[in-house]
């Protein structure tokens, strides 16, 4: 029988696991999350040999006939086995410890054609009884939850788009990822990261800044100082104050 937990308040030890960055093309997305510990790049733009990481390359490969031979909602879910079955038994310096999603907008078109090519049809609108959208829906979570449950960092990274509202000339920036799959992956995120480069070049300068995060994190809490290094480069991350405890902290010791 299931042990009902107690009535009391918890004081949890708070460690950010899930992030989401987004930014213009060539603002550092790829770069920022290729600092994390052990990271394996699970890529869409064949731009990934430009990187340092390892990386597996994610497709959609249709044979003569224009079927598939081979499906994206497959291969993750290979990975995903491999990443729970494999990776823990490998050497500790061997394992992967964050998984970067680059780019989840496209994983999701990618979702989106497996289904449709797989069932003969254009869109997932020709597919009847809404049967093709509950079909993406349940991979995509599928797939965002599995990350989730890995004991790993995860990170999304998504474009970005840029609104112009005609009336008073003000732009506005957000990700480009669609708001109703923008709402299934960040429910899972802990921390949401926008990148932006100042100047050109060889003059440029890389930003980074916190749009949105799940608590207030102390930096005492990060156990990895890797992470921790990569977070306080971020502006709006922490307080000021619990960065100036932890540098006195350190040192006192
Ligand atoms: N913080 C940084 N310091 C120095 N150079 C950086 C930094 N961030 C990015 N760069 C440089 O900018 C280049 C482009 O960065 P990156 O490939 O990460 O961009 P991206 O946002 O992933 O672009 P895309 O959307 O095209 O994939 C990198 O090759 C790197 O040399
Ligand atoms: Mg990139």
């Amino acid at each position: 029988m299931i042990i009902l937990p107690k009535v009391q308040t918890l004081k949890p030890k708070s460690e950010p696991r899930n992030f989401f960055i987004w930014g213009s093309p060539m603002t550092g997305k790829s770069y920022f999350a290729s600092y994390f510990p052990n990271p394996l790049i699970l890529n869409t733009d064949g731009n990934s040999k430009q990187g340092s990481a390892p990386s597996i390359q994610l497709r959609n490969i249709r044979n003569e006939k224009g079927r598939l031979s081979q499906s994206v909602i497959k291969q993750l879910d290979e990975i995903i086995t491999a990443l729970q079955v494999e990776n823990p038994k490998r050497p500790a310096d061997q394992q992967f410890k964050t998984i970067v999603v680059d780019v989840i907008d496209d994983i999701c078109v990618m979702i989106e054609q497996a289904i449709c090519l797989d069932a003969g049809v254009q869109a997932l609108s020709d597919i009847p009884y809404g049967k093709g959208y509950a079909m993406f829906n349940t991979a995509l979570q599928q797939f965002v939850m599995d990350l989730k449950a890995l004991p790993m960092n995860v990170i999304y990274i998504s474009r970005e788009l840029s609104i112009t509202d005609e009336n008073n000339g003000v732009t506005a920036y957000e990700p480009s990822l669609k708001t109703k799959y923008y709402n299934v992956v960040n429910g899972n995120c802990d921390v949401v990261i926008r990148t932006k480069k100042i100047g050109d070049g060889q003059n440029a300068s890389y930003f980074r800044e916190v749009k949105a995060l799940r608590t207030m994190y102390d930096p005492a809490n990060i156990t990895d100082h890797r992470i921790l290094q990569l977070l306080e480069s971020c502006s709006g991350m922490f307080k000021k104050e619990d960065l100036e405890k932890l540098q006195q902290k350190k040192e006192s010791k």
